[in-house]
């Protein structure tokens, strides 16, 4: 197992956003996270990348080791990279500079130049400037190196979230709702970048995804969210006859017409 989640738990008050969570991941897998608005999706992500505390009985190892408490940048620094829901990409930065802020969140602690020298700072930077360019061409932003990451459009905007996280070389790559807004041409390209990500790194993937079609057309195996509760999991063609899962998603006020269509239809 790569990633081993007992008994996670957040309250926010009195709400149990998640509730006693298991989780577990094989290596090189994909998974999806799929649930309505509010089950906890974003918070279990939140827990896994130390922005939140687990409540006391919950652990977490990641690669052998117990990571259960660690802050962001220490849960960061083992491998484990993620994009949020709303971008958090700087406006006023290159295309280019967002992706080397990933990166150096990720390697360049306490590495005085004093230490090692300036011509090896400089030559560090030339080194990682080049890989980081090399991300950029491969998840095809090249071309926007230089250009303020605000002026991108939405789709780019998406594929420079998902740069920056790779900028990281994480093992684990955690994607909240990815393709949130894009048309489907554009979430077409978005996914098979990830895929792509995947094959060339080796990665191991988590999608929280609204748009159930990707889930189900993407993830190896599918975990369920209703009210912080993981009520179900397994491989999507199991997923989507679970009555839990059409209850969960057709028992309340349905914003989606696409998941109603897409249960009814399949
Ligand atoms: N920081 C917070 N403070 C208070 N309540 C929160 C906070 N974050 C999330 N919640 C609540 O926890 C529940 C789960 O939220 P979230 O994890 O964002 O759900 P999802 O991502 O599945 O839509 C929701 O009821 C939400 O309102
Ligand atoms: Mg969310």
């Amino acid at each position: 197992m790569l990633l081993e989640i007992s008994g996670f738990s957040k309250h926010f008050g009195g709400l149990a956003a998640v509730s006693n969570v298991d989780l577990n991941l094989e290596e090189g897998e994909i998974r999806g996270i799929i649930g309505p608005n509010g089950s906890g999706k974003s918070t279990l992500f939140n827990l896994i990348s130390g922005v939140y505390q687990p409540e006391p009985g919950g652990t977490m190892f990641f690669d052998g080791e117990n990571v259960t408490g660690l802050q962001p940048h220490e849960i960061a620094r083992r491998g484990i990279a993620r994009t949020f829901q709303m971008l958090r990409i700087f406006a006023q930065m290159t295309v280019l500079e967002n992706l080397l802020v990933g990166h150096h969140c990720h390697t360049h602690y306490g590495t005085p130049s004093a230490i090692v020298g300036r011509k090896a700072v400089w030559e560090e930077e030339r080194r990682v400037r080049s890989e980081m360019m090399d991300l950029l061409a491969f998840i095809g932003l090249a071309d926007y190196a230089r250009m303020p990451a605000g002026e991108l459009s939405g789709g780019q905007r998406r594929l420079l979230a998902l740069g920056r996280a790779m900028a990281m070389r994480p093992k684990l790559l955690m994607l909240d709702e990815p393709a949130a807004g894009l048309s489907p041409v554009n979430v077409d390209k978005l996914l098979d970048t990830v895929m792509a990500l995947k094959e060339r790194y080796g990665l191991t993937v988590i999608i929280i995804e609204h748009i159930l079609k990707v889930v189900m057309d993407t993830c190896d195996v599918v975990s369920v969210l209703e009210h912080g509760e993981k009520i179900a999991e397994g491989p999507p063609a199991a997923i989507k006859d679970d009555h839990r899962v059409i209850e969960a998603y057709l028992g309340k006020e349905m914003d989606d017409a696409e998941v109603r269509a897409y249960l009814r239809s399949s």
